[in-house]
């Protein structure tokens, strides 16, 4: 049975995977790590947590001595790093913790691989959780122009520059010592367990809650927006076709306004649309995302399942039933993040 170190499974696009490997009945051992940031919730593997395929350890990814621990007891053939900083928003309030965990956190899972599998690579894989956001931001009127994994690196905000990073340390580990790494880029996500924060979940709760829905600038920023479980099959199809040394795009070929989005959860929640409350603009806010992920079809044969006109009603529908997950994630520090976010 081969084991997998998962970093940041307790984190809304980790926790799916796990749920979703678990699903699958595959013959693996996971050993999840993750520090329980404010992102982090327990609570979202509560189903699995006393599987004996299954262990959790609550710690740091930068924690050389602890990683190297885990590597002694466990013995990986592969890690699967989620662990980071994800919220745009909190970057450019706090770039500092993106740095610190985004790269050094990636360097520190790197080098301890590197030491312990001793350039011995058969069978050994680093994947890392890259984003579509190392891309920077597209032209908006052109729709024939999208990311593809050729496409310059540009980013912009603290998150997607601390990820570029990590992303070019990754592949610098191929170039350089044939250490043996895979790369996904995926669009925005959406679906059950993401923290009210992000833009969908976000304008659930307020909207449930009878709240302004804040919507940056002109609201009509496009994504490309993908069920979280699709990405989750995207990246276990990595994990076992996947070449070597390559990088995949992952996308839904769903590309919709922030506006859109926002008036679609507001009809489905019969909520009035005078909620929706323009404020001032994310600084830096890319305008564009759109994801070409013909590589993935083509030499992988992946494509997404989901419908986002289903599955956007599925993941509302999770929230009313998860109300009291909602609660206990809302923490002080939360609120406190939104009434800055607000103002
Ligand atoms: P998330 O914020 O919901 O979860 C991140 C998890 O990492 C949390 O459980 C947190 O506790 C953990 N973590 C944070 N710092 C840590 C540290 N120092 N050591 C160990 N664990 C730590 O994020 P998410 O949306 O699930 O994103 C997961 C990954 O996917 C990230 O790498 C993100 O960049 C990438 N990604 C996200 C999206 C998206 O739409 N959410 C799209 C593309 C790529
Ligand atoms: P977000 O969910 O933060 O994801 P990302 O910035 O990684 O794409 O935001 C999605 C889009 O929604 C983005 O264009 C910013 C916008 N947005 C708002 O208009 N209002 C909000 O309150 C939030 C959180 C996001």
């Amino acid at each position: 049975m081969k084991t997998i170190l998962v970093t940041g499974g307790s984190g809304f696009i980790g926790s799916n995977f796990i749920q979703y490997l678990f699903k699958k009945n595959e013959e693996i051992f996971i050993v999840n790590l993750d520090y329980l940031t404010y992102a982090g919730n327990p609570e979202n593997l509560k189903p699995i947590e006393s599987n004996k395929k299954y262990k959790f350890i609550q710690g740091d990814i930068c924690n050389q001595e602890l990683v190297e621990f885990l590597f002694n007891e466990y013995n990986f053939d592969s890690v699967i790093n989620f662990a980071a900083e994800s919220h745009v928003d909190r970057s450019i309030h706090n770039p500092n913790i993106f740095i610190k965990t985004n790269v050094m956190g990636t360097a520190t899972l790197l080098n301890v691989a590197k030491r312990f599998w001793k350039n011995n690579y058969k069978n050994k894989k680093f994947l890392q959780i890259s984003t579509d956001e190392v891309y920077g931001t597209l032209p908006e009127n052109d729709k024939n122009v999208k990311f593809t994994e050729q496409t310059k690196l540009q980013p912009h905000s603290p998150y997607s520059a601390s990820k570029t990073s990590a992303d070019c340390i990754v592949q610098s580990y191929f170039d350089t010592f044939k250490f043996p790494i895979l790369i996904t880029r995926c669009s925005n996500n959406y679906g059950p367990y993401q923290f009210p924060e992000k833009l969908i979940p976000l304008i659930i709760h307020n909207a449930l809650n009878n709240k302004p829905l804040p919507i940056y600038g002109d609201g009509k920023q496009v994504r490309d927006w993908l069920y979280v479980e699709d990405h989750c099959d995207a990246i276990w199809t990595v994990m076992n076709k996947g070449n070597i040394g390559e990088v995949y795009n992952i996308g839904g070929n769903n590309e919709i306004q922030n506006i859109e989005i926002v008036k679609q959860i507001l009809d489905y929640l019969e909520k009035s649309h005078s909620l929706i409350t323009y404020v001032k603009d994310r600084l830096g806010h890319d305008r564009r995302y759109a994801i070409d992920a013909s590589k993935i079809k083509k030499e992988l044969d992946w494509s997404p399942k989901y419908k986002f006109e289903d599955m956007i009603g599925e993941t509302i529908n999770w929230y009313l039933d998860n109300s009291n997950w909602v609660k206990n994630v809302i923490s002080g520090d939360y609120l406190k993040w939104i009434d800055t976010n607000y103002k």
